[in-house]
Order: structure tokens, then sequence, then C-alpha cells
């Protein structure tokens, strides 16, 4: 009943068309709508899903550093379940009333305008549903998209650019003999899908040409972390992170990819002939459920010589930034203190619950009206966060800010995580320490656990930078 690996075409998703624009702004409309699509081959049946203009991934926005955008984002989604969506763009330092605030939600038939500014360093952003509570189902049913943003300096670098810059959202699904989609999350716990979906299609077949391609990869599972490797385990080369490009390459032969985690990774498919094929492999991580279908994600057909090989090479030196909040350049004898944060399973009001506990404080839900840490404008801090354990890692992501990681139990990050990061890995019983700086904008952001699951029960925080306090 299943489909199997490799029966499909990969695909990337459209880039987005302005509906018109200015000399500071790009002024888009999208539609959420639920759409009947393809996704099983023919003749398996049509699924339904929710994406932006009905496709999923949704169609990509191209933006450049110093060019607004501004997004209508129309919740026209009409199906039984559909209650409210909230946008929120992943990665970009957006004011808190277009962040997609979970509380701030638009109903079925409504819209809001969202205001991007690029004045960050060029990355992989993405945009996804964010509604209080039902993140995980809107998000499952496909809600997400890509965001890339442009400067001068990454345009400048002779890094695969145009059509060897791959965007490559994966995903997990469950599909009943009908062709929809399952939303089983074990009680709210995990959920856990047999489909590996890249760009959309399971187990796709890309075409490669012998050159160097630079993958975007986007892990948009609800649960599912990845541990990503080409099935020869040749080398990969990570060039970029959340937050933009690493300091310098990293050579993996493979790397743990969590939820809402974004890598930049080239694959050099020179080393192969035409007519070789190599796949891209998952080899499975702790508390992570896998199925006989979700060793494998996509596999590469090398089909022919490199048609152009211009930007084909890797420089030593990738990023340097100067951005101000840049935390690349920060040094602990910056931070001005030290906050800690505890991510666990307790209960509240006689259910079962996913907390967060700061600074010693007791385990908590979710509550618009409580802010959890109070930073000011511009400080400099170092927060920690403590998996409790209980067989759960918590790739934990704080909006506005890119941080970079200090250390794991005091040992150095994974040589893959050594750039400008907005989510983090917590792995069973560690504690990780980070070091960021707040701003450019004052007010209430977000802080919850990528686990969507966990997210909308109830494993979200907040904090507010500026107005004091602490
Ligand atoms: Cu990608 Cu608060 O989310
Ligand atoms: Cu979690």
């Amino acid at each position: 009943q299943l489909p199997r690996p490799f029966q499909t075409e990969f695909t990337v998703p459209p880039v987005a068309k302005p509906a018109y624009q200015d000399d500071t702004t790009d002024y888009y409309e999208m539609a959420m709508r639920s759409a009947f699509l393809q996704i099983l081959p023919a003749p398996l049946p049509k699924t339904e899903v929710w994406g932006y203009e009905g496709i999923t991934p949704g169609p990509t926005i191209m933006a450049r550093r110093g060019r607004n955008v501004v997004v209508r984002h129309k919740n026209w989604i009409q199906s039984p379940g559909h209650e409210h969506t909230s946008v929120h763009l992943h990665g970009n330092a957006t004011k808190p009333q277009y962040d997609g605030y979970a509380n701030d939600t638009t109903n079925p038939g409504e819209y809001k305008d969202y205001h991007y500014p690029n004045g960050q360093d060029a990355r992989t952003l993405w945009y996804h549903d964010h509604g209080v509570h039902v993140t995980a189902f809107n998000a499952y049913m496909g809600c997400a998209a890509f965001y890339i943003s442009h400067d001068e300096h990454e345009m400048s670098l002779p890094i695969p650019k145009g059509k060897y810059d791959v965007p490559l959202v994966l995903r997990d699904a469950i599909f009943g003999t009908d062709g929809q989609m399952i939303f089983d999350d074990q009680g709210h716990s995990s959920l856990f899908g047999d489909v590996i979906l890249a760009n959309g299609a399971p187990w796709p077949v890309m075409k490669v040409e012998r050159r160097k391609y630079r993958f975007r990869i986007l892990n948009a599972s609800i649960s599912r972390g990845f541990n990503l490797a080409l099935s020869d385990r040749e080398p990969m080369t990570i060039i970029g992170h959340d937050g933009g490009l690493a300091p310098e390459p990293v050579e993996v032969t493979s790397y743990r990819h969590g939820m809402a985690e974004r890598y930049e990774v080239v694959i050099d498919f020179a080393r192969y002939n035409v007519g070789e094929s190599v796949e891209l492999r998952n080899l499975g991580l702790p508390n992570t459920q896998d199925f006989a279908t979700t060793n494998r994600v996509m596999r590469f057909d090398v089909v022919s010589e490199a048609t152009d090989l211009s930007n084909n090479e890797i420089p030593g030196v990738l990023g340097n930034s100067e951005h101000p909040y840049s935390p690349m350049k920060l040094q602990e004898s910056q931070s001005v203190r030290t906050r800690r944060f505890e991510f666990g399973r307790e209960i509240v009001n006689g259910s079962e619950m996913w907390t967060v506990a700061t600074d010693g404080g007791p385990g908590r839900i979710w509550d618009p009206n409580r802010v959890d840490a109070n930073p000011g404008l511009d400080d400099v801090e170092i927060w920690e966060f403590t998996n409790n354990g209980g067989g759960w890692f918590h790739p934990i992501h704080v909006h506005l800010i890119d941080f970079k990681i200090l250390d794991r139990d005091g040992a150095p990050p994974h040589p893959w995580e050594r750039g400008p990061k907005d989510t983090v890995y917590v792995g069973e019983g560690e504690t990780v320490r980070m070091i960021m700086k707040f701003g450019p904008h004052k007010g209430r952001y977000m802080i919850h656990c990528h686990n969507l699951v966990h997210e909308d029960h109830d494993m979200m925080a907040q904090f507010e930078v500026g107005s004091g306090g602490d």
C-alpha cells in the first residue's frame, strides 16, 4: 500500500512572485488553502493538504538584505477541524506584532499583513504555522515553506548558485490506505511517520550533474530528528546554519539534524561517474522511532557532466559577520547574566504536560500573560538549557535572536553546529549553554520546543526584551 522509495521525481518549490513592488518593499499575497495533491504516486489516492497557496512546501519567498517584505497571509482554509493560524517567519528578527505570536491568531476567512525587515545576514529561513495549540496539526497538514535571504557578501562567494543552490525540506508523515495523512501523536508525546517526504515527495530521485551542489536542508518534521549521511559515507561539507554562513566549512560524514534547524550542505557529485547514484540516508537517532523505510531519504542520479562549472568552490572563510546582533564574536565576559531553563514532563493541573522551568522554579506551561525572562535591549546573556530526561530530545528555538553554542555538558559543540543558530538540539539529560545579544526590537517573544507536539502541550515560555526587571 505504501509507496516505495525512489519512485517519484525530485522537485523544488516554486518561487513566489510579489503582487507588487515599490522602492523599498516587495508585497506578497498568500492564501492558505486546503487542496488535494498527488503526493503518493498514482494510482494511489490524492492527499488533502493545507498549504500556503494550496501547496506544500509552499512557495519560496526570495528576499535581499535591505529590502522589506510584506506578506498578506489569508486564512482561507475551509476544512473540518481547522481552527486558526498564526504565521511565524522562523529566523527573522521581526517586530513582535508580526512574529507569529501563538495567541495572535487569524480565523478562517480573515487575513493579516506581516512586515519583515531584511537587515540580517543572508540565511535560510522558513515560514510556518504557529497557532496556539494547533501548530503541530497545521504544520503537519503542510503549512510550511522556505524564505531565503541573500546579501552582497554571500552573493560574492564562489559557492554554488542558481539551480545548484537547492532548498530541501525533509519531513515524515503517516498515510492511511485512503491516501490521507494521519495525525497520531501518541498521546501528545511525539509523531513518527514511516514515509519520508523531500520537498513534499516521498523518497524522490534527483538528477544531478558532476559538480558541487549547495543544499539548504530544513527539517520540518513534527518530532523526527535525522542523522544524515551519504550511502557511501563520503563527506559532505557544512557551510551554513540557521543564522547564515558558517565561519568556515566543516566536513562531516554524517550529522544530526533536529526539527526546525537549517544546515547548508555542499555535496560534490564530481566524485561519481555519469550513470552512478548515491543516496541520502538517515542513520537514526536516540529517542526517535524508526521504521523499515525511514533510513532512506532520497537518491541522486548523476546524469551528466557539469554544464556550468562557475561557483563550484568552497572558500576557507565563509561568514565573517560584522552584524551588531551576530552572536559569533560574543565573548562570555560580555554576558551580564546567566539564565537557566529546564525542559521536562510533569503533571500540571492533573494532566501530564510538557513544561519549562526557569532559574530553578517550578515547571510551567504556556501562559501568554506571564513573562519568564526580561533581558534589557542590547544585553548579552548566557542561556543554559537542560533536558530533564525521560526519553525525549528537545530542539529548543528562541525567537528574535541568533545564538552561538558555547558547550554541551561542558564539552565543545559538535563540529557541525559551530555557526549562528536559533534552534538547538538538547539531547536527553543534556545541558547546553548558548550566548546571545537581545535586539534590535523590544517586546515579547516565544521560546519553545520545536517538537511541535511538545510545543502545543505546552512547552513554551516567553521573554520580553526591554522594560526593566530581569
Ligand atoms: Cu519555527 Cu516558534 O517556531
Ligand atoms: Cu520537546
